[in-house]
């Protein structure tokens, strides 16, 4: 909470998936957050496939936005190796897209990055074996490190961390055993645990939980826009 400084009222979601076909605006929907919140936050999965003409849509309608927006993007906008393209457009359309970086917005930092997946605790995939285990293992590292240089520039006394992977297996719950290792990685959360927070955000898990907690007790919440959230809506409100 603040310091006798301003609550900001944030609305977090994640897994927009905006698709060339499906016809659905966020217009209206991003016009009732501006009307509700201080800064949109969005986990990553903007765009469903990572095509520059998804990115487009989205931009046209994050007109409807008033209030700042910032973000990360997920592995769906990765997917047809045009994410710096995606990115663009977005940036282009004011969104203020982290990729191992911060912003500050009244008084909050915002931090954000993809991060990887891995596993978690102790059953997390180690740096063994072949080369392309290895390579698996070093994208998470990577990510992991990128955040921490992030959160190491932090000069605000309240912070939100952004990702797209899980940092926490508590909020992936309901998703099948079998997928664990491949929404998240316990390294996100031992990196974040390192430095206190007032929220961490994530998407991807589509049929996870929204509340958890990392093992040094911050709080994390997975704001995918198809999980079921307290107000009853797509996105969330976090008070920071
Ligand atoms: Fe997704
Ligand atoms: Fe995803």
């Amino acid at each position: 909470m603040s310091d006798g400084e301003k609550i900001l009222k944030v609305a977090a979601m994640g897994d927009l998936h905006v698709r060339e076909d499906n016809g659905s605006s966020y217009r209206e929907l991003f016009g009732e957050i501006s009307k509700e919140a201080d800064v949109l936050v969005l986990a990553g999965d903007l765009t469903d496939l990572g095509k520059p003409k998804e990115a487009e849509i989205l931009a046209q309608d994050l007109k409807a936005c008033s209030i700042p927006v910032v973000g990360v993007l997920g592995n769906h906008d990765y997917e047809c190796g045009a994410h710096e393209e995606v990115a663009r457009i977005l940036r282009e359309a004011g969104m203020k897209v982290l990729d191992g970086q911060s912003v500050e917005i009244d008084g909050v930092g915002f931090v954000g990055v993809k991060g990887f997946a891995g596993g978690f605790g102790r059953r997390m995939l180690g740096f063994f074996g072949e080369p392309a285990m290895k390579q698996f293992v070093n994208e998470t590292m990577n990510e992991t490190l990128r955040l921490e240089n992030a959160m190491r520039q932090v000069r605000a006394k309240r912070s939100v961390v952004v990702l797209h992977y899980a940092p926490v297996p508590d909020t992936i719950e309901s998703e099948p055993l079998e997928i664990y290792p491949f929404l998240g990685s316990s390294r996100l959360a031992e990196t974040i645990d390192r430095f206190k927070v007032n929220a961490i955000v994530h998407g991807h898990a589509h049929r996870g939980r929204f509340e958890g907690r990392t093992p040094g007790g911050q709080p994390v919440y997975n704001v995918a826009k198809h999980i079921e959230k307290p107000n009853g809506k797509p996105y969330a409100i976090l008070e920071i």
